[in-house]
C-alpha cells in the first residue's frame, strides 16, 4: 500500500455512481434486444454482448476516477488491471450482470455488482438490480442500507421455519451433486428459493427477504459486494468448519440459524462433490 489510504465511503462513492451508470447501459442493451450471446465454461454458461460492453464501460470509468487501481471483472479477469503506476492497494471486484441467463430471458432480477478490496479486504460493495433500481450498499463497520433504510437481516431463530436461496453452477456434474444437497436439506427448512442472482441473494438475506442462503462454486465477484451487505447486516458469512466464504461455499445466514444450517450442509457435503 502506498499513500493514503482511501476512506470505504469514498470508494463506495465511487461503486455507486459506476455501477448506476453501468446498470443503466445493461438495462438499455436489454430493452434493444440481447444480441452476440456466446458460452463459456458450460453450454449453459452465456455471455452477452451487453456483460462485456457494461465491463469495458465500467472499468474504463474505474480508471478515469482512480488510475492506479486493480481490477478483477468476470468477463475480462486481470487483465484490466492494475494500471501504470498501480500499488494503490485497491482491487475491485465486479460482475457487470450477474444473472446473466435472467438477463437473456427478460427476467427483471439481474445486478451489478461492485465491491472495492483494500489489502485484501473488502471494505465496500454496492449491488444494483438493473432492471427495478434496488440498490444495497455497504461499507464495513458501517452497516448495510437499502434506499436509507438500514438492514439488519432475518429474526427467525427456527431452521424448520427458514426461508433458504441457493443456486447451482454450469458444469452438470456439480448441478447433480447441488440437487441431492438439496434433496435432503428440502424437509428440514421451510422451503427454498432459487432467483438465479447470488449478489441479490445475498442482499435479500441482508433484508430478511430471505432466511439464510448458501451456494458451491461461487467466485469472488458473485459474492464480494453482496456478502459484505449481508455481513454489515448482521449475519454470519462463511464457509464449512471455519473457513471463509469462497468457491467451496458461501453461507450467509443471522448467528441463530448459521450453526443449524452449517452443520446439515457440512453433513450433506455441500461442498463436496465437482
Ligand atoms: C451466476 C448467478 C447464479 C449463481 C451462479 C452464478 P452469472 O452468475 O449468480 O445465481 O447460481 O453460481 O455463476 O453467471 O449470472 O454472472
Amino acid at each position: 500500500m502506498q499513500g493514503t489510504e482511501p476512506a470505504p465511503e469514498e470508494l463506495l462513492k465511487i461503486a455507486v455512481e459506476v455501477a448506476r451508470e453501468a446498470a443503466g447501459i445493461a438495462y438499455r442493451m436489454r430493452a434493444e434486444g440481447v444480441s452476440a450471446v456466446a458460452t463459456k465454461s458450460t453450454v449453459t454458461d452465456v455471455v452477452t454482448a451487453a456483460d462485456r460492453a457494461v465491463e469495458r464501460q465500467a472499468v474504463a470509468a474505474l480508471r478515469a476516477a482512480r488510475p492506479t487501481d486493480a481490477v478483477l471483472g468476470e468477463e475480462y479477469g486481470d487483465a484490466d488491471g492494475p494500471g501504470p503506476g498501480g500499488g494503490s492497494g485497491v482491487r475491485w471486484i465486479l460482475d457487470p450482470i450477474d444473472g446473466t441467463v435472467n438477463y437473456l430471458y427478460g427476467l427483471p432480477h439481474y445486478a451489478v455488482s461492485l465491491a472495492a478490496e483494500v489489502d485484501g479486504e473488502v471494505v465496500a460493495g454496492v449491488v444494483r438490480n438493473a432492471a427495478t433500481g434496488d440498490e444495497w450498499t455497504a461499507v464495513r463497520g458501517g452497516g448495510a442500507y437499502r434506499a436509507g433504510r438500514r438492514l439488519g437481516g432475518s429474526v427467525e431463530t427456527d431452521l424448520g421455519q427458514a426461508l433458504v436461496a441457493t443456486g447451482f453452477g454450469y458444469d452438470p456434474a456439480r448441478r447433480a451433486h447441488q440437487a441431492g444437497v438439496l434433496h435432503q436439506l428440502l424437509p428440514h427448512v421451510r422451503d427454498i428459493r432459487r432467483f438465479g442472482v447470488a449478489s441479490i441473494d445475498l442482499c435479500l438475506a441482508a433484508e430478511g427477504m430471505v432466511d439464510g442462503y448458501y451456494e458451491k462454486g461461487l467466485n469472488l465477484w458473485d459474492h464480494a459486494a453482496g456478502g459484505l451487505v449481508a455481513a454489515e447486516a448482521g449475519l454470519r458469512v462463511g464457509g464449512l468448519n471455519g473457513a471463509g466464504p469462497g468457491p467451496e461455499l458461501v453461507i450467509a445466514a443471522p448467528p441463530a440459524l448459521f450453526g443449524p444450517l452449517h452443520d446439515h450442509l457440512a453433513r450433506l457435503d455441500a461442498a463436496g462433490g465437482p
